[in-house]
């Protein structure tokens, strides 16, 4: 069983998660997880913080001369502006803080209901966890995932189809190639026209002093057949990837494959049919399940886009109340970005990479790389000659 738990506040010393569950035996070394955490930071429409942190991460467990050793691996995150906040942020007893105390709720931020619910007076004592900067060491767990899974050749990809109403035309790209062009975008947009016309979108947005939202895709090349179960309805890999996806800040909608276009289709128009050709087994001719029937991988690609809402703070603020004196105020302004959606993909691919390694150990788990591969290989043996 594959699990971690992550903590850290945002101005706090660092993000901290603990792997457990990955086998003994796979190399990993820290590069193989920096390239992630870059690669979350970038996007045309990022604020200042981007510019201050620049993530690495550190294994203080689990890991020994670039090897898992089948122990829980501890992943750390320094947060670079620590040194400006150690007395505000300090865990230590001492005086109440009278610094960048924050009373001033933001709309679609957690400040209002995380005041309310854990009774605190200083919103920053919500706002430190709630905020994105979390997904940085959800995307160092990600990466320890991605690295499992490509010892079993199954790739991650993400690119933004969508950024404030514009779209991206991805017609004739294979997903590699949609995937190699949205990495030289700003924007992560795998088509030219389309990345020039989001970058405007965003630059006109921040020009109101407002903020945009966008639609991410996330695809999974290579999965086996046969991951998650219709036994038990927390088994389903559908629904469990849906949440990792949904679980990411400001995200408020998954597709899987067609997704709610299939809703407006006659049923002949939607399911995928099934062939069989002795050289290759069961095919089909089409992928609008998303690679997922039942709850289980079928085998096809798995097919995901996720939608993101606007930024919440916005530097033409909304109206709030103050929360000590009840007063009418315009919400607090905490550094902020104007669009992260080419980061959020960053971030889908790494929730959906952990949720794929997961189902992977629980259906080939062992306590050996070796084992899980000797698992892996005798099971697709016997798919192919089902
Ligand atoms: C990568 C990423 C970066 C984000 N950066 C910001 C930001 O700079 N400012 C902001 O107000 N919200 C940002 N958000 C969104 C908020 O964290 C989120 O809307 C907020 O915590 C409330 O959670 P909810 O939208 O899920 O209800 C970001 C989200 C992601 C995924």
């Amino acid at each position: 069983m594959l699990r971690y738990l992550n903590g850290g506040e945002s101005h706090g010393k660092g993000l901290i998660a603990v792997l457990e569950g990955i086998p003994s035996g796979l190399p990993l070394t820290a590069a193989d997880i920096n390239r992630d955490l870059s690669r979350r930071q970038k996007g045309y429409g990022r604020g200042g913080r981007m510019r201050i942190e620049q993530d690495h991460v550190e294994f203080w467990s689990g890991i020994r001369k670039g090897m898992t050793l089948g122990t829980p691996i501890t992943l750390h995150v320094a947060n670079r502006d620590w040194e400006n906040w150690k007395d505000i942020m300090a865990p230590e007893p001492g005086p109440p803080v009278t610094e960048k105390v924050v009373t001033c709720p933001r709309p679609g931020h957690a400040d209002l209901v995380g005041a309310i619910k854990y009774n605190h007076r200083d919103i920053r004592n919500v706002l430190e966890k709630a905020s994105a900067r979390e997904t940085a060491i959800r995307v160092a767990i990600g990466g320890v995932a991605k690295r499992l899974l490509a010892e079993f050749g199954i790739q991650v990809y993400s690119f933004t189809v969508e950024i404030g109403g514009v779209k991206a035309s991805l017609k004739g790209l294979t997903t590699e190639q949609a995937f190699q062009q949205a990495e030289e975008s700003e924007v992560r947009c795998p088509e030219a026209d389309g990345s020039a016309r989001m970058v405007e979108r965003i630059r006109e947005a921040k020009h109101k002093g407002d903020t945009l939202g966008g639609v991410f895709e996330v695809i999974v090349m290579n999965p086996p057949l046969g991951l998650g179960s219709y036994a038990q309805w927390d088994r389903r890999l559908t629904g469990r990837l849906a949440m990792a996806l949904m679980s990411i800040q400001a995200m408020k909608g998954v597709e899987v494959g067609m997704g709610f276009e299939s809703a407006r289709k006659f049923g002949s128009e939607v399911h995928d049919e099934i062939f069989y050709e002795r050289s290759t087994g069961f095919i089909r001719g089409t992928n609008n399940a998303g690679g997922l029937e039942g709850g289980i991988t079928n085998g096809q690609p798995i097919v995901l886009r996720t939608a993101m809402k606007p930024i919440a703070t916005l530097y033409s603020p909304k109206k709030s109340v103050d929360i000590q004196t009840k007063e009418p105020v315009e919400a607090t302004i905490e550094r902020s970005d104007i669009c992260t959606v080419p980061a959020a993909g960053v971030v889908g691919e790494a929730v959906v990479a952990y949720e794929m390694a997961a189902a992977l150990v629980e259906k080939f788990g062992g306590d050996t790389l070796d084992e899980m591969r000797r698992n892996y290989d005798s099971y697709q043996a016997y798919v192919k000659q089902f």
